[in-house]
């Protein structure tokens, strides 16, 4: 057997269902004897050589919790090559022959880089965002719609018993993913994405005066937050409607809490293929979600694949939400 040591590392922002992948990794390595060691804090560890030896009982009572008990960083020294040179030594220096990157795009470049250097690296997509472009999911996204979504089921409570507008700021950096979805999910009367060119008075003011007009008498609007308009688009309302708005950021609560049914069993499913892969010397891949199977790319086709944002489903949002 080629791979005898692994070592595991989350990059980027932080995204519930990470402890699901890494207690997958651990345990399917040392069940077949491989010896795992845990990287702390992203790539930055790497670098410092900050790691630790994993067992079966590190990863106990962790698949139901938030975070990710590596700690992550954005890392971006990185970039430079003399860190990927520091981090490849290091490598060598504690054995490690292969690394697993959880993480999104960013993540992986870095992952890229080291595998040049001849360290075998397989990445796994985490990120609320959604924004890997060559899969369908990442690990964390749905918990994060769920929770945006359990948050705004709350908001609306408050909207309709004063007849107001909210406005909801949505995270996926300049992915529209969350927005769309978690508008659907709420009844939203209007959803902002980076990826449609909206126009203020036919997609928001009409839109409200037209669903006034057969009786609604509150409004949910949900703005991705890579549009940065929110406080444009409350004082637009205010002006042109008379409807008082009330903005919420959603922000990092997005990000937290106990993953999900489906971010455990992806992120454990594609914690094993990715072990899998390196006992049997497949590398230099990105593992990928494609028509709902687990599938793995080379890491530089997968980093040229552009995002697909599902125009047919934001048409039926904005047909049915009226
Ligand atoms: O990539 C995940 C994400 O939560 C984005 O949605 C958001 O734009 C960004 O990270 C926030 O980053 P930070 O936690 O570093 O402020």
């Amino acid at each position: 057997m080629g791979c005898k040591t692994i070592s595991i590392l989350t990059s980027g922002g932080d995204a519930p269902g990470m402890n699901a992948a890494i207690r997958a990794i651990v345990r399917a390595s040392i069940s077949n004897g491989i010896k795992v060691l845990g990287v702390r804090r992203g790539f930055n560890g790497l670098i410092n050589g900050d790691v630790f030896e994993m067992n079966i009982r590190s990863v106990s009572d962790i698949i139901h919790k938030g975070g990710t008990i590596l700690y992550t960083a954005r890392s971006p020294e990185f970039r430079t090559q003399q860190s990927v040179l520091k981090a490849a030594k290091v490598c060598g220096e504690l054995g490690i022959d292969s690394v697993i990157v959880i993480g999104g795009d960013g993540s992986f470049k870095g992952a890229r880089s080291l595998s040049k250097m001849g360290i075998p690296c397989i990445g796994i997509p985490g990120t609320i965002d959604n924004d890997i472009a060559c899969s369908e999911y990442a690990i964390g996204y749905d918990t994060a719609m769920n929770t945006a979504m359990e948050m705004i089921d709350k908001i609306r409570d408050t909207a309709q018993s004063h007849d107001r507008c909210s406005i909801v700021e949505v995270m996926g950096r300049k992915c529209g993913d969350i927005a769309l979805n978690t508008g659907i999910a709420v009844g939203a009367t209007a959803i902002l994405v980076p990826e449609v060119k909206y126009d203020i008075d036919k997609d928001i003011i009409d839109r409200i005066k037209f669903t006034q007009n057969i009786g609604k008498k509150h409004f949910i609007i949900i703005v991705a937050e890579g549009l940065k308009n929110v406080n444009k688009v409350s004082k637009e309302i205010k002006k042109r409607t008379g409807i008082d708005s009330r903005i919420t950021i959603l922000g990092h609560v997005q990000r937290g809490g106990t993953p999900t049914l489906k971010d455990r069993v992806m992120a454990s499913k594609m914690g094993c293929m990715a072990v899998d892969m390196l006992i049997h010397g497949i590398n230099d891949k990105i593992i990928a979600i494609k028509n709902d199977k687990v599938i793995y790319m080379d890491i530089l086709k997968a980093l040229s694949v552009k995002k697909h944002f599902d125009i047919e489903l934001y048409r039926k949002a904005l047909n049915i939400s009226i």
